[in-house]
């Protein structure tokens, strides 16, 4: 099957699952790889990205939806097959994901059909758990504050091996279909 895997990265962990993918599918199927971006840019990219029966698009969140950029791909896609990836902050709940899900699914033409998503937590800035402490100093013991924390220690070790496996076995199953 022809595939694109188009992706938007602003801090590497959305553009580890889509090395994965890349390393992981059959090469022969595969139209495009690169982010975005270039896709958009490039009139031969974006010719291959369309003229694929699928399209991998890979996102960061940003606000509860994906990204800009990976938004604006998304716009532009007609009666495409399309599978979701892409990396979040916050984890630990499959609910969570489904909420992210829904809100970047509502950004698409209605001709194009979602065939499979895949998400996970992704690292996120030092800075970001700097501003957590400040907040604990500021309200010591504070339940929410410790809660955010402990997510902050969790996504510093993904995505990893294991997410990317997941991902690749869901992504898998369909290029080879
Ligand atoms: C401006 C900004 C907004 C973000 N908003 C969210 C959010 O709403 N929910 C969430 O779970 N993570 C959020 N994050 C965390 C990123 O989605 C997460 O770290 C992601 O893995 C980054 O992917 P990347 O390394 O491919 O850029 C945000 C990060 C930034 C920088």
């Amino acid at each position: 099957m022809k595939y694109a895997i188009v992706y938007s990265s602003r801090s590497g962990n959305t553009a580890l699952l889509a090395e994965a993918l890349k390393e992981g599918l059959p090469k022969e199927g595969c139209r495009y790889f690169g982010t975005a971006d270039l896709a958009q840019k490039d009139a031969n990219a974006w010719e291959a990205v369309t003229g694929s029966k699928l399209v991998l698009l890979g996102f960061w969140t940003d606000k509860g939806n994906c990204d800009e950029k990976s938004a604006s791909v998304l716009k532009k896609l007609r009666n495409q097959k399309i599978f979701l990836f892409g990396t979040a902050g916050f984890g630990g709940s499959e609910e969570y994901f489904q909420k992210i899900l829904t809100a970047v699914k509502q950004q698409a033409d209605p001709s194009n059909t979602f065939v499979g998503s895949y998400l996970c937590q992704g690292k996120m800035s030092v800075s970001v758990r700097r501003r957590y402490e400040t907040m604990l100093a500021e309200k010591p013991g504070d339940k929410k504050i410790l809660g955010m924390l402990e997510n902050f220690d969790r996504a510093q070790n993904h995505p990893n091996e294991e997410d990317c496996g997941q991902l690749l076995a869901r992504a898998g199953a369909l290029v080879s279909d």
